[in-house]
């Protein structure tokens, strides 16, 4: 049987791939940690829960095609908290964030079209990127530079006439970089000067902990008709299940254009738009919460990584990733080698290796990405078992 150029060309994504060996290590009797996907231990908010039970139509019946209106006016009215005004008419509700990535990109790209894209990004961006043909063109940070990336000329270097858009996270996954003020002001400049696409995605916009203000691409009126913001609840309620995202844009011709995609998916979940609206009804201090627990964490795992021989790492300003380079020879290898022949009192640990996260072949070999999502005690002893296993690893690989 004949399989498309675009399906082979697509590789798996890092954070899943692994499962069914974690699947394996765990009915062999092991407890993995794991640190491998963005999967929060925090609790939704009740009130999503309160939504579900306070349904009772009788038939659950198709959502419209742009999304429920009291979805849609919810987070209009939270981007107005945040001082930015959208319209009902500029948000089109999507199944997560991911499906506004891919229908944005859709929208945007042809096939040899190019983006680009700061590396290590999201591996998905790829996958969505390669679905349409186009062509990622990565700007490379390292983690001796702190994955800095928003320099006019690195930008300059990798823009051709081919290049529709630049498509980043902000703040980052997986480096956890925050883009100032002023830097965001140079990419919108840059976006300007070369008539290209800001896709910007937020969903970690709450989670950035050096005290500045929340931030977004929305604020630059005079870029409004290039930007496409992505967005969700998933990382925001820690309510990843529920499926449920949006794209935003004051672009109207963008905005009829996605629309068509979203009427053939028919729409998105009925119960979940209802239960995501009741999301942002949370408390004021909600957010000051669940981000003071995520610095925590940060703290645990960054201070923990330092004491670890031979790892090279930097601080990240935001999200709930870090980018770490192991004194291994391939990360992916040490990774099944951690599942299949390591163990600690019973007990092992699971990350994503670094390659995927990367468009140039070769890069990311011994890097891994670290999801510091579980609580602070766990994390600790998830951290102590890649000490040991890196020990270990290294003296049966002499
Ligand atoms: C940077 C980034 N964008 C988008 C998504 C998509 O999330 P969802 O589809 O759950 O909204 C994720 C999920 O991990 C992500 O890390």
């Amino acid at each position: 049987m004949n399989f498309s150029q675009v399906a082979q060309a697509c590789q798996e994504s890092p954070m899943r791939k692994y499962h069914p060996y974690a699947v394996k290590a765990k009915e062999a009797g092991k407890k993995v940690y794991h640190l491998n996907i963005g999967q929060p231990d925090i609790a939704t908010p009740p009130a999503f829960f309160d939504a579900v039970k306070g349904f009772h139509e009788e038939v659950v019946a198709y959502a419209a095609s742009p999304g429920m209106p009291v979805l849609v006016d919810a987070i209009c009215n939270y981007y107005k908290g945040i001082g930015i005004d959208y319209a009902p008419a500029n948000v089109l509700i999507t199944t997560g964030g991911s499906e506004a990535l891919h229908i944005a990109m859709t929208c945007i790209l042809d096939p040899g079209d190019e983006l680009i894209v700061p590396q290590p990004y999201y591996p998905n961006y790829f996958t969505f990127a390669r679905q349409t043909g186009a062509v990622v063109k990565p700007i490379t940070t390292t983690p001796e530079n702190g994955y800095h990336y928003a320099e006019e000329a690195l930008l300059e270097s990798v823009v051709t006439d081919k290049t529709r858009a630049i498509l980043l996270s902000n703040p980052g996954n997986p480096c956890g970089t925050v883009l100032t003020k002023d830097e965001m002001r140079m990419i919108a400049d840059f976006a300007k000067k070369h008539d290209l696409w800001i896709i910007a995605d937020e969903v970690y916009r709450e989670f950035v902990y050096g005290g500045e203000d929340l931030m977004s691409f929305g604020e630059f009126e005079d870029v409004a008709d290039r930007v496409i913001l992505i967005d969700s609840v998933s990382k925001r309620f820690s309510a990843c299940g529920a499926r449920i995202g949006c794209m935003i844009s004051k672009n109207k011709e963008l905005m009829a254009h996605a629309l068509k995609f979203c009427q053939a998916r028919l729409s998105v979940a009925t119960l979940d738009q209802i239960a995501s609206a009741a999301l942002y009804g949370v408390d004021a201090d909600y957010f000051e919460k669940v981000r003071a627990e995520y610095k925590l964490r940060r703290d645990t795992v960054y201070s923990k990584l330092q004491q670890i021989p031979g790892v090279v790492c930097s601080c990240p300003g935001g999200a709930f990733y870090i980018m770490a380079k192991l004194p291994v020879d391939d990360a992916e290898k040490f990774q099944l080698w951690l599942l299949e022949n390591f163990e600690d009192n019973g007990d092992t640990v699971m990350f994503s290796p670094g390659k995927c996260f990367y468009a140039t072949p070769g890069m990311g070999l011994s890097e891994i990405r670290i999801a510091y999502i579980l609580k602070q005690k766990d994390l600790e002893r998830a951290m102590d078992l890649l000490a040991l296993g890196i020990e270990a690893y290294n003296k049966q690989n002499q």
